[in-house]
């Protein structure tokens, strides 16, 4: 077997997506071979104990070398689902007595991971309303080592400004990790604007097709290695199938989430002259309070936008949906299928209506994932269901 030739560092988005990482097989094969053995010869190994959940099998090596390039990092790792990325890339960090800066508007997921940490594990979160210098600067303690955040965040879309707190946290000593799963490397690439480390749900734009789970964090050499040890003893690795799954899925990210981009915005901007309307929130519209951020950190504003039907009727809402025909109701998000769900029914069921509405999450809100269809298609299937 031998590595492709190409090199992350002399290509652009689309060709690390296709060629990096790449193990072509003795046979001359384009593709990297599944590797599922689970029993693996070891006497030549140099003492690398070659076994899956060791993340040493040839299917991860090609995978986290590509999703390591696409963000242009040292080193990745590819992880079982998201919230595992989450959990070992927070502990590899984190001992008993430390302290986290979270944002508070994060996915559901690891605002309940919050709550192990504080209860198994003893490091204190402090969660932060208002990403701002000055309210991180409110709320830091000595015993801080990281800055947690998420941008564009769920379902509202707001825009964090990356390279302001990854100053003021570099200025302060502290470690930040972002999650890019919302806009994934093709729209935005925080190491650039400073960040230590960035984890994504590869269930969603990295797998693209809604039949994989996956996760991954990208950083330092030495930090992923934290990470595999400790994804090792808690068996967060991720099978041969689904590792070569997710390898031929990222060779399209680039196509799709920019059909998705434009997709998105013609949508948006026909979704906001709606009269059947109230509110769309997209970062990619000029009326968006975070718009001018986005224009300076990310490269497309993304498939994700969240709009609030007018009204305040929930069988209006529900006959909305009922009636759509292509776009699906359906968890989960960046899809090569648009769909749909209700937030307060799905990833913001667990809080009170008085706390999402608190949030600006009203009852009326959909979150939108837009596929790769035809832009038209989408709005038609939008427009007869709005009648
Ligand atoms: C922004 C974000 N981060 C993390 C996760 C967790 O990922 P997974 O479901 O792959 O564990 C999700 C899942 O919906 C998500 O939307």
């Amino acid at each position: 077997m031998s590595e492709s030739k190409h090199k992350q560092n002399t290509i652009g988005l689309n060709s690390i997506a296709v060629h990096t990482g790449t193990i072509h097989d003795a046979f001359g094969g384009v593709n990297t071979p599944i590797q599922p053995s689970t029993a693996i010869e070891y006497l030549s190994g140099n003492g690398n104990i070659p076994y899956p959940r060791n993340f040493n099998i040839p299917n991860h090596e090609a995978v986290s070398k590509k999703i390591a390039a696409l963000e242009g990092g040292e080193s990745a790792i590819v992880l079982a689902t998201g919230m595992s990325a989450i959990a070992a890339g927070i502990l590899a960090i984190a001992k008993p007595g430390d302290h986290i800066l979270m944002q508070n508007n994060i996915y559901g997921g690891t605002r309940a991971f919050v709550e192990l940490l504080r209860e198994k594990h003893n490091i204190n979160v402090t969660l932060i309303t208002s990403m701002t210098p000055d309210s991180l600067a409110q709320s830091v303690t000595n015993e801080t080592v990281l800055v947690y955040l998420e941008t564009p965040t769920n379902p509202l879309l707001e825009i964090i400004d990356i390279a302001l707190i990854t100053q003021w946290a570099k200025d302060n000593g502290i470690l930040t990790m972002i999650d890019n799963t919302f806009a994934s490397p093709v729209n935005q690439r925080p190491l650039e604007l400073g960040c230590d480390i960035i984890m994504h749900s590869a269930t969603k734009y990295m797998g693209g097709h809604s039949d994989l789970m996956a996760g991954a964090l990208i950083g330092t050499a030495e930090y992923i290695e934290k990470c595999r040890k400790i994804s090792a003893i808690y068996g967060m690795s991720l099978n041969a199938v689904d590792l070569s799954l997710l390898e031929r899925s990222i060779k399209t990210i680039g196509v799709r989430v920019n059909q998705q981009n434009a997709n998105a915005l013609e949508i948006a901007e026909w979704l906001s002259k709606h009269p059947g309307i109230a509110k769309v929130h997209y970062p990619g519209l000029q009326s968006h309070p975070g718009h001018d951020i986005a224009k300076r950190q990310m490269s497309g504003f993304g498939g994700m936008m969240s709009f609030e039907l007018a009204g305040n009727d929930m069988e209006y809402r529900d006959d909305f949906l009922q009636k759509l025909r292509m776009i699906s109701v359906a968890t989960s998000l960046g899809g090569v299928e648009s769909t749909m769900t209700i937030p307060a029914q799905t990833s913001h069921y667990l809080i009170t209506s008085e706390e999402r509405a608190l949030l600006g999450i009203t009852d009326m809100l959909i979150r939108f994932s837009v596929g790769i269809e035809d832009a038209q298609d989408i709005i038609h299937d939008l427009e007869r269901a709005l009648q």
